[in-house]
């Protein structure tokens, strides 16, 4: 059972937080980014699903996003007492926590420890839209910060350990570590014993190796052993006795722990004190994939063309000023633009949706031949999914054109090389981490979808580019494609749309007007690669079945008239987000008036919390929402903006940022949906020309 989080004194007692009344800026989210860099480094303070406030850090696991348990314990001792500030183990009482604050790079928590010191938790995972070789490094920082509280001096001494549950979501498996020197940095590796490449364990990589580190510096010890024996070393003497337990064993096994400690030695007046860990995943390669050739290959991680992997850990640790700088900056831009295009709301959605959709990418190959992976997080783990691509595709146009380039480069290979039989665009190419694609043509059809998808996608990287190789490198694919629309994008047929939780339908008119829009994109296309017939072709055709769309797509009898759900359905209605790309593109082909229809409409349709996807339910999609309030009248934009900010900050919801949630309640249904990366469809609204 889901409570909802409110802050109340007798919840927070339940808690464990006697005193502690967090504030939470810019809200409080569902679900706290901590480390979350990419699909195996993904890591939440989630809500504890038991009714106890979520957004606390102390006295809870940190988990991956599929709620398994990623231990990560912080004490802190203060004048000879110790305290709690992150995890669920026993031993110390919790901090009082005064804040939580999100930024699009970082979730930031200020503590109150015992009235002595306050310390700052700052979980730091940045995004560099324009810099491969930082981007390629699945690494993420966490960084302590005391001050005095109290004008005088305190003896304070710093706790972090992690499990080896962060090497294996399977805790049976046996898991061998060490501990290493390297240009200043100390690390604790560790990784499965069998080395299983290309495989998971309840979403989990099962190779690779993982390095929790910090600085070779004064004050700093160390120890690897059982959980109890080793917290319990800080916890009664303040540092740990440099030790490393060598009997290999499982992850549940007497819990082995991969702990530091730092002696700050006495904080003062005035003074500050710090200390900066790094936790991260190497794995050499990363990805299986069908391209060319007849059969798959194994596709090198995209840092391994920059690093050897005995150089990622300290290039990662020591770049953190940079890092710090470059993500201040990413952080001022998108406040600015989110501030200046939606208002603070606006930012409240934009800011916790960037760590998320990087999250879902795995950078592979080499520096002249990138491909980004993208896995579909929680809703099957497929990889490369079109329909998933599209929905995050505005926070690409916004940060880095490029990487539309760089995720769709995979699905082109694979078609281009023969691999798939059916004449539309494929739906995904398998499972994470596996890019096998489907040689029987056997995916999850969405033809209409999918095709409408990729031409629109591609037509938008060129223009932001100018790359008009591009376009002609793949001229004859999307000539194909195109000619899929000509037979479907009319008349629908009875078929899937991305939002396959609600069914196969016939005529969909959110789905027509894509496969239009499409086609219009196409004479754009051919024009620019010199396909002039073509060109004409495809825009007549276009605007023959636009005619005819707004012949049966549009009920003009009700008041105010609307698109519908399906042709000639009058009583039916839903979010016509497909005709965003008309505008993201710059056609100017939808008439303006389909626009402020759905404008004035979808203002008489609000729920609590938003409005619904289609009549067919309550639910709704946070990014289909903002692709319809992006080309929206400004009242209606802000009407979305204010109900997504405002269910942000009341769902009941715990898991990390949705894409589907009820209207009514706030509620989201069932397990699917979480952490997925077409959050970055937010960013519509900044992605526009
Ligand atoms: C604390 O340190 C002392 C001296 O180094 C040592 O003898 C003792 O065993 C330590 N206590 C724990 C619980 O490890
Ligand atoms: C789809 O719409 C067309 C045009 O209005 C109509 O002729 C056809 O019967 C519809 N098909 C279905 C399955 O509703």
């Amino acid at each position: 059972m889901k409570l909802l989080r409110v802050a109340t004194a007798a919840v927070l007692a339940l808690a464990g937080h006697a005193n502690a009344v967090s504030t939470f800026e810019p809200a409080r989210p569902p679900a706290a980014p901590l480390a979350v860099r990419a699909p195996y480094l993904n890591v939440w303070l989630n809500g504890p699903n038991n009714g106890s406030p979520s957004g606390y850090l102390a006295g809870q696991w940190p988990r991956y996003w599929t709620q398994g348990i990623q231990a990560w314990q912080g004490f802190i001792k203060v004048d000879g007492k110790a305290y709690n500030w992150m995890g669920a183990a026993p031993g110390a009482g919790n901090v009082d926590q005064e804040s939580l604050k999100y930024t699009s790079t970082r979730t930031t928590f200020t503590m109150n420890v015992g009235g002595l010191v306050r310390m700052a938790a700052e979980f730091f995972s940045p995004v560099y839209p324009d810099d491969l070789r930082r981007q390629s490094v699945p690494f993420s920082y966490l960084k302590i910060s005391v001050v005095s509280l109290d004008g005088r001096s305190h003896n304070v001494q710093i706790y972090s350990d992690v499990s080896g549950e962060w090497a294996s979501g399977d805790s049976s498996q046996i898991i061998r570590w060490e501990h290493q020197e390297a240009d200043g940095v100390l690390s604790h590796k560790f990784y499965r014993q069998n080395q299983d490449a290309f495989r998971e364990a309840n979403d989990q990589a099962s190779w690779g190796s993982w390095y929790w580190s910090t600085g070779d510096i004064r004050g700093v010890t160390y120890k690897i052993g059982q959980d109890t024996e080793v917290r319990g070393q800080f916890l009664s003497n303040g540092t740990l006795d440099n030790t490393i337990d060598t009997n290999y064993r499982a992850v549940n096994d007497r819990w082995p722990v991969f702990a530091f400690a730092r002696d700050l030695g006495a904080v003062g007046r005035g003074g500050s004190a710090s200390t900066l860990f790094t936790i991260g995943i190497a794995q050499q390669d990363a990805i299986l994939f069908q391209g060319q050739g007849s059969s798959a290959q194994q596709v090198p991680s995209l840092w391994a063309s920059y690093f050897d992997e005995s150089e990622l850990v300290p290039f990662f640790y020591k770049d953190y000023s940079y890092a710090s700088q470059y993500a201040t900056n990413l952080d001022n831009r998108v406040a600015r633009d989110s501030v200046d295009a939606g208002g603070d709301d606006y930012l409240t959605i934009t800011s916790l949706a960037v760590r998320q959709a990087f999250g879902a990418l795995q950078y592979t190959g080499t520096p002249d031949n990138v491909r980004v992976f993208l896995k579909e997080i929680s809703s099957n783990s497929d990889i490369q999914t079109v329909d998933v691509i599209f929905p995050t595709w505005p926070i690409m146009l916004y940060l880095d054109p490029n990487l539309i380039k760089y995720t769709l480069s995979p699905l082109l290979e694979n078609q281009e090389s023969g691999h798939y039989p059916n004449k539309y665009a494929i739906h995904d190419l398998g499972r994470f981490p596996q890019a096998l694609g489907y040689p029987q043509g056997n995916d999850e059809a969405m033809p209409l979808e999918e095709c409408g998808n990729m031409i629109i996608m591609m037509l938008s990287y060129a223009q932001k580019t100018g790359d008009v190789d591009y376009l002609n490198e793949h001229w004859q694919l999307m000539a194909q494609w195109a000619e899929y629309l000509i037979e479907d994008a009319k008349i629908p047929a009875n078929q899937l749309s991305t939002d396959d939780f609600a069914g196969h339908l016939a005529n969909q008119t959110n789905l027509a007007i894509k496969g239009i829009i499409a086609l219009q994109a196409m004479s754009e296309i051919a024009d620019q690669t010199g396909h002039t017939y073509l060109s004409g072709k495809y825009s007549s055709i276009a605007k023959d079945y636009l005619n005819f769309w707004s012949r049966h797509g549009i009920n003009r009898a009700s008041v105010p008239s609307h698109s519908v759900l399906q042709y000639d359905s009058g009583a039916t209605y839903g979010l016509l987000y497909n005709i965003y790309p008309d505008k993201a593109l710059g056609l100017n082909f939808i008439p303006q008036s389909v626009y402020d229809m759905q404008s004035d409409f979808y203002k008489t349709k609000a729920n609590k919390y938003g409005v619904v996807l289609d009549t067919r339910g309550t639910l709704t999609k946070t990014d289909w929402e903002l692709f319809a309030a992006a080309v929206a009248k400004p009242d209606t934009k802000a009407m979305f903006i204010s109900l997504i900010a405002k269910w942000i900050n009341e769902t009941p919801t715990w898991r990390a940022f949705t894409d589907l949630y009820d209207t009514n309640t706030g509620e989201y249904p069932g397990n699917q949906f979480t952490a997925r990366p077409v959050v970055g469809g937010v960013f519509a609204l900044l992605a526009l020309p």
